[in-house]
């Protein structure tokens, strides 16, 4: 199957690959799998608490390359966006971006999936925050 000369470039050399401390409260981690496949993607976003803009990014992915591409690139766009930004974010525009083939599509969606679970897991910290910080009155 001939795969585009972006997609290589991040299957070659994946950006920001490795993990942040899960339990930083200004850390958001998502881990999503694709049924079509098996494959799993853990994606976390750093925020910068008094700006709210995503200030770094990182992804460990265990799958196919298009996979790999597809959450290096997502980290890439994610740093310097807010969350609403990175809400909407499509599958779709990174299918455009490495030029995936149709059955490879899946893996662009996961990409998606696993910045949403990232932002979801991140607010849902805050939230929490907020109720252990006005817990009494
Ligand atoms: Fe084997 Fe994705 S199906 S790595
Ligand atoms: Fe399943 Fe790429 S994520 S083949």
């Amino acid at each position: 199957m001939p795969y585009s000369n972006k997609i290589l470039d991040h299957y070659n050399n994946p950006r920001n690959v490795g993990s942040f401390d899960a339990s930083d409260p200004n850390v958001g981690t998502g881990l999503v799998g694709a049924p079509e496949c098996g494959d799993v993607m853990k994606l976390q976003i750093k925020v910068n608490p008094q700006t709210g803009i995503i200030e770094d990014a990182r992804f460990k992915t265990f799958g196919c390359g298009s996979a790999i591409a597809s959450s290096s690139l997502a980290t890439e766009w994610l740093k310097g966006k807010t969350l609403e930004e990175a809400m909407a974010i499509k599958n779709t525009q990174i299918v455009e971006e490495l030029a995936l083939p149709p059955v490879k599509v899946h893996c662009s969606v996961l990409a998606e999936d696993a910045i949403k679970a990232a932002i979801r897991n991140y607010m849902d910290k805050q939230k929490n925050q907020n109720i252990a910080n006005n817990g009494h009155d």
